[in-house]
Order: structure tokens, then C-alpha cells, then sequence
């Protein structure tokens, strides 16, 4: 299966390139965001980052003929600030980060993202990583476990999940925790196995806190004018970057005191509402269904 790239006419009418920009891609995944930055750039240059050296690699191909306006950084995004301090590079015009996984990834049955195909718990986006899914569900406390799947997959069913795969250990495949699954969600609307799996990728990945501790660090790299773009596709991403964006868009100053000369907030929010994806985008890529995409642009 090919990658569809979310919200791609939307994202890049946000980000307003320069042609002569500096402009990272936090999450290069098939390169279609990338590509579309790449088209607009004259002397710009843009950075893109990804954790997969599989995805890096199929990128790389497809983005061949921009190699003069490319760098691309096999990298976890957290380190941003000092993987373009290497290349030299402390400010930037515009970045865009469309989180979570490529269908590349979700589709490779050896990498244990989906719930569709047996596969050994894997879940790692870097494959470098020495900490799978696997550690995770053989490994954890009962407690811990009920905690991720509660609050990284909203998981009702939490409590019993975890209490079964304890009892089960030791686990080793994706077909073995969608069989407990089966069995104590079989009332779930979706899939039963969907929210679990989320949450082991989550967990598996760090997801959240390096999404909230990226996004701070992105904030004094964009010059003034910069733009930053995230597109998420759940609501724990979601919350991150709508609650990171107000945080940095409001005064300490009283709304009835009026300060000339009052400094403003570092960012300005570009969608009051997330954009969403049109009806005909979510009936071509059903997986852009839960996409939001948020902007603000440095004050
Ligand atoms: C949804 S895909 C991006 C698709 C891309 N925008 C396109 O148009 O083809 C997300 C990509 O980001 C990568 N990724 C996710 N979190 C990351 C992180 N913390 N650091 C680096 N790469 C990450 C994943 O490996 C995946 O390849």
C-alpha cells in the first residue's frame, strides 16, 4: 500500500513557504509533505527528520532530485534543536509535524503495528531501539499496564486486559493479545484489539512526552514569522498541541489594561478550530479521518 499524505494542499497553504526558507519536516515518513515543501523552494533548504531508517531510505529515493535544497536526518525529533546545531543551523522559517506512523509501517506485518496480521510485539518506530512492545507486556507491573492502556488508549476494559495478560505471560505475538482482547471486548463498537494497540505504541515510542517536550524546545528555533504546523490523530496528541499553542498565545496583562509597547506572546494562533480533512480526502484515506491539523505563527 502506498502512503497518503494528510491534509497536504492544507498544510503547506498554512506554513506559507519562502522560497528561500529554512524549513524542517519533524516526521519525513513517506516524503509526501516533504515533496510538496521541496517543489517551492529556490535557494530554501529543508531538514527532514525520521526515526525509521526504512522510511529514511524509501524517502530518499522518491526525493532524489531535490537533493540540493535536502538534508535528511535519521533522528528522533527531540533532538531537533542539536542535530541542526551540528549542520549549524539555530533559526528557522516553518515546520511541519504529522505525528504518529506512515501506512508503510502500519502495513509491514513484521513490525507488530496492526492488529490485522500476526506478527512478534514489536511497535518500535526506531528499530535501533532495545525497548519493544514486548518488554512492555512481559515486563510491566499490573498497574502500570492498567495506567497505559487507561490513559494512552482510553481503554474501558483496562483493568481485566491488564489482569488477563499478566495471568497469559509469557506473550510474545500481536495474535495474543488481540485473542484477550477478543474475548473481554467483544461488545466494542471498533475493533477490540484498537485502543490497546495504541497504547502499547505509544508507550513502546514515548510518544507523549517527547511530543510535549519537542514542542517546547521548537518554540526558539522559529524567527519571527515562523510558522509551526502538527497534524495529530488523536485526542491525547490533540490536547498536547491545542494546550501548548494557548499556553503560548496568551498575556500575563489584563485585558482592561491597556501597556503601550506591551510585549506580545510568542505565538499567535493560525487556526482558532483545527482543519480538519474534506469529506472526499477521508473517503480516498480512511486513515485521515481522525486527522487535525493546528498552526501558529512566532511573534
Ligand atoms: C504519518 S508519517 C509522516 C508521513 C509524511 N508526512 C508523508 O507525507 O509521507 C510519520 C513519520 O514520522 C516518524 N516519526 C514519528 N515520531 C517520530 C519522532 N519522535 N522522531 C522522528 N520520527 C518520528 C515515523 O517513523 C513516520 O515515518
Amino acid at each position: 500500500m502506498t502512503h497518503y499524505s494528510v491534509m497536504l494542499n492544507e498544510t503547506i497553504e498554512v506554513l506559507k513557504i519562502n522560497p528561500s526558507g529554512i524549513y524542517v519536516d519533524a516526521t519525513l515518513g513517506g516524503g509526501g509533505h516533504s515533496e510538496l515543501i521541496l517543489k517551492q523552494l529556490t535557494s530554501g533548504h529543508l531538514y527532514a527528520f525520521d526515526q525509521d531508517s526504512y522510511a529514511i531510505t524509501k524517502a530518499q529515493s522518491r526525493l532524489q532530485k531535490y537533493e540540493n535544497n535536502l538534508t535528511i536526518i535519521k533522528s528522533n525529533f527531540l533532538y531537533i534543536k542539536e542535530e541542526l546545531l551540528k549542520l549549524g543551523i539555530t533559526k528557522i522559517d516553518g515546520i511541519i509535524f504529522d505525528l504518529g506512523l506512515s501506512s508503510f509501517q502500519i502495513d509491514d506485518s513484521t513490525r507488530g503495528f496492526s492488529y490485522m496480521s500476526d506478527s512478534l510485539l514489536d511497535m518500535r518506530m526506531d528499530l535501533n531501539s532495545s525497548f519493544s512492545a514486548f518488554n512492555i507486556v512481559n515486563e510491566y507491573s499490573y498497574t502500570s499496564l492498567r495506567d497505559i492502556f487507561f490513559k494512552y488508549g482510553e481503554e474501558k476494559n483496562a483493568s481485566n486486559i491488564a489482569k488477563v495478560i499478566i495471568e497469559r505471560r509469557p506473550l510474545s505475538t500481536t495474535k495474543e493479545i488481540v485473542d484477550i482482547c477478543d474475548k473481554l471486548n467483544y461488545k466494542e463498537k471498533g475493533h477490540s484489539s484498537k485502543k490497546v494497540f495504541q497504547a502499547l505504541r505509544i508507550e513502546t515510542n514515548n510518544e507523549i512526552k517527547i511530543l510535549e517536550n519537542t514542542l517546547v524546545k521548537v518554540l526558539p528555533l522559529l524567527k519571527t514569522g515562523g510558522i509551526i504546523a502538527v497534524i495529530s490523530f488523536h485526542s491525547l496528541e490533540d490536547r498536547i498541541v491545542k494546550h501548548f499553542f494557548l499556553d503560548n498565545a496568551k498575556t500575563n496583562i489584563p485585558k482592561e489594561i491597556v501597556i503601550l509597547n506591551a510585549e506580545k506572546p510568542p505565538l499567535t494562533i493560525l487556526t482558532r478550530h483545527p482543519i480538519l480533512p474534506s469529506d472526499k480526502e477521508i473517503l480516498e484515506n480512511s486513515r485521515s479521518k481522525s486527522a487535525k491539523l493546528r498552526a501558529a505563527i512566532k511573534n
